[in-house]
């Protein structure tokens, strides 16, 4: 074979026999260490919240519409001024490296072939820029967010925001369910630590985490609060989302803070167990914020019907978790960009079989009961 021919047998395939993006869970695990994959797929305690997010959507059922003109269908949306293909963003995920070399990297290019949008985390495993540079200028990608946690030092989050700013993210996403990890036993069963050559790429190295004695004295005492975030969104020119709210009265007082959007959110069952599933929160957040912000939801997400009952309930798109570390695993920016095809395409689907032609066609009513 000539050097400059594609070697077949290095390339990454999509396995055969793929139909839905649950199909790539089994190729993933075979090709992923067994700690790392308790790790990406793990949930906190017993795994409740993290059951409790699929069976939410699973419950809940469609009253489809006949006969409606489906001519000039559509299924694209604006986000804070930008459009994306359909309402799909891959969700922020920490050291993707450990699902594949390309890591953050594969996602960004898939997301942006896709037009979706993308949130990096801010424990990837690459550099923000580097991501950044490779996207950035592609024409008919998604939105490039970056998501943070507030650093012990306000001059270290200054920094990470101002790199954020520079290397030309166009909005930051601020978790806000995890001012500690939450009580990961599948996790800490399987033993998993960062192996050598991943880390979080971005952040300064931060002092190890005290003994549990001293939990209220020494680790939250410097977690984050309503002014932190005051001061966040005045520090930065980006519009500032939320990520991680559940509770409606937290909705009304980002609101209030001037926020640019809101994801409700319970980490996908990572932090704390047996917290409400997002299908159940996120009626009650949209009635609070009444349309005033753009509102995302993730969590459990797999199906394209899943997206179109998110939008019956109120958000405006979706984050996906998981599937797109299978994806990757499997096979690199190729896997990513199908599994975020196969929602895409399900969820014109779904559309179309509800009667809805653009995404403000589905709404409230196309759930059985209303909610
Ligand atoms: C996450 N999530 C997450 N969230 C965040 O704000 N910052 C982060 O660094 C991470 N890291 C992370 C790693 C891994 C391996 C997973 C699976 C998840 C949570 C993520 O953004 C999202 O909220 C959930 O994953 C959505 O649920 P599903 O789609 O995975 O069920
Ligand atoms: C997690 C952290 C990184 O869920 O947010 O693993």
């Amino acid at each position: 074979m000539s050097s400059n021919s594609l070697d077949a047998a290095a390339r990454p395939r999509i396995p055969a026999g793929i139909a839905g993006v649950a199909d790539y869970e089994p190729h993933a695990r075979e090709r992923m260490d067994p700690a790392a994959w308790a790790y990406l797929c793990g949930g906190a305690g017993d795994e409740i919240t993290l059951r409790a997010n699929r069976e939410a959507w699973d419950a809940l059922r469609l009253l489809p519409r006949v006969l409606r003109p489906l001519a000039d269908g559509c299924a694209g949306i604006e986000l804070l001024g930008r459009r994306l293909a359909s309402p799909l963003l891959v969700a922020p995920m920490a050291f993707q490296r450990l699902a594949h070399a390309d890591g953050e990297a594969a996602t960004a290019l898939a997301a942006a072939a896709q037009g979706a949008g993308m949130v990096l985390s801010a424990q990837a495993s690459q550099r923000l820029e580097d991501v950044a540079a490779l996207v950035r200028d592609e024409a008919g990608r998604g939105p490039l967010w970056f998501q943070l946690y507030l650093q012990r030092e306000r001059a270290h989050t200054l920094e990470l925001v101002q790199r954020t700013e520079a290397a030309g993210f166009e909005a930051l996403v601020l978790t806000v369910d995890a001012p500690t990890s939450g009580a990961r036993d599948r996790e800490r069963r399987a033993g998993f630590c960062l192996p050598p050559g991943i880390s979080a790429v971005n952040l300064r190295p931060q002092p190890s985490q005290p003994q549990t004695q001293d939990f209220f004295a020494q680790v939250v005492a410097q977690a984050p609060t309503w002014d932190d975030v005051a001061w966040l969104r005045s520090a930065t020119k980006l519009p500032l989302l939320l990520k991680g709210v559940l509770h409606p009265a937290d909705a009304r007082q980002a609101l209030a803070l001037g926020v640019a959007g809101l994801i409700v959110s319970n980490h996908g069952g990572r932090t704390l167990d047996t917290a409400v599933s997002t299908a159940r929160a996120l009626p009650r957040i949209a009635d609070a914020l009444g349309g005033a912000l753009p509102l995302l939801v993730d969590g459990g997400i797999r199906r394209g019907t899943d997206v179109l009952k998110a939008l019956a309930l109120g958000a405006h798109a979706v984050l996906l978790g998981r599937p797109v570390l299978h994806g990757l695993a499997t096979a690199g920016a190729l896997g990513v960009a199908h599994v975020l095809r196969l929602v895409r395409d399900e969820f014109e689907i779904a559309m179309a079989l509800c009667g809805c032609a653009c995404v403000a066609d589905i709404g409230p009513e196309l759930i059985d009961p209303p909610a």
